[in-house]
């Protein structure tokens, strides 16, 4: 007698995701607070933000990105008021998901919500060990080819996490190192854009590490922003092909990336600004891509 059950493959056999357009994953703001102090930004506005207001701002990048990008939701969780900086949770690449081990333990239990919908997405998971801090996107990024990866030290990402996170794809890594408290990740002091360019916080960089950017883009591609800029988290920013989406920028910077061949659409951000967030930060990119989701023009 024939067997009516149906066989289900194993699911390390089920092939890894691929997203050829530009992919995101968000977790809305519903338990969004400065409940707690973990870098320069919350100390002056524990219990300040306001939810209502975080939720107008998140749905503003939440539609303009939807208007370009495929945007996939995770549910939020009570107890995780930084859950809705996703893209501190992991780095994702060709269907590899490096999965973050946070530095504060307020944070920690963010990894196994995203882990969860990771697996069940059918990413394979890279964990990083206890002991080396990794913060995802926060501290690393790939360079506009996908061909090695930029990733920061110093505040919160161990030096030592940088090759493991690296062996991942088999790719050269270069650590750079934060020296100023109030930009303790990468992505809010240095960011790829489209064409070549790189947006990017001397100030927040040691001698060697400014070396090391200054020999991979030439002088007419580093775009420096000010100190006035780096504090609005202008550095945080998302990039689509020509479109940048950051948060208020001065005249001069926005004058500057239109110069660059860049399009900005500024979004209003205060209430991830008091918890040290940009834009960046609130989207996890899944996207097989270059890191700008652009051709590459250089
Ligand atoms: N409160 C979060 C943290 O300190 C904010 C993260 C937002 N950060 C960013 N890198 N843009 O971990």
């Amino acid at each position: 007698m024939a067997s009516s059950s149906i066989v289900t493959p194993p699911q390390n056999l089920a092939s890894t995701p691929h997203y050829n357009r530009p992919t995101y994953l968000m977790c809305p703001p519903e338990w969004f607070g400065v409940d707690y102090v973990i870098n320069p930004w919350m100390a002056g506005n524990l219990h300040r933000s306001s939810r209502d207001l975080a939720f107008a701002q998140w749905k503003g990048i939440h539609n303009v990105l939807r208007g370009v990008a495929d945007v996939r939701l995770l549910h939020p969780e009570p107890g995780c008021p930084d859950m809705v900086f996703l893209s501190h949770g992991a780095l994702v690449h060709h269907g590899v998901a490096a999965v973050s081990s946070f530095t504060h333990p307020q944070r920690r239990p963010e990894s196994e919500h995203l882990s969860k919908w990771l697996e069940a997405h059918h990413f394979l998971l890279w964990n990083t060990p206890r002991e080396t801090a990794f913060e995802g996107e926060g501290d690393i990024t790939f360079n506009e080819e996908g061909t090695a990866l930029w990733a920061a030290h110093g505040v919160r990402t161990c030096r030592r996490s940088h090759r493991h996170i690296a062996d991942a794809w088999h790719t050269p890594v270069t650590s750079l190192h934060l020296v100023d408290p109030r930009f303790y990740h990468l992505d809010t002091c240095f960011t790829p854009l489209h064409g070549g360019f790189l947006l990017y916080y001397p100030p927040a960089f040691d001698a060697p590490s400014l070396a090391a950017i200054d020999a991979a883009y030439p002088a007419n591609k580093r775009i420096a922003v000010s100190e006035h800029d780096a504090t609005h988290m202008a550095c945080c920013a998302l990039n689509i092909g020509r479109t940048v989406f950051t948060g208020e920028l001065s005249p001069t910077l926005a004058r500057q990336l239109f110069d660059a061949g860049l399009d900005v659409v500024q979004l209003e951000l205060s209430e991830f600004i008091k918890a040290g967030g940009g834009a960046k930060s609130l989207a996890l990119r899944l996207s097989d891509l270059p890191i700008t989701h652009g051709t590459l023009t250089r």
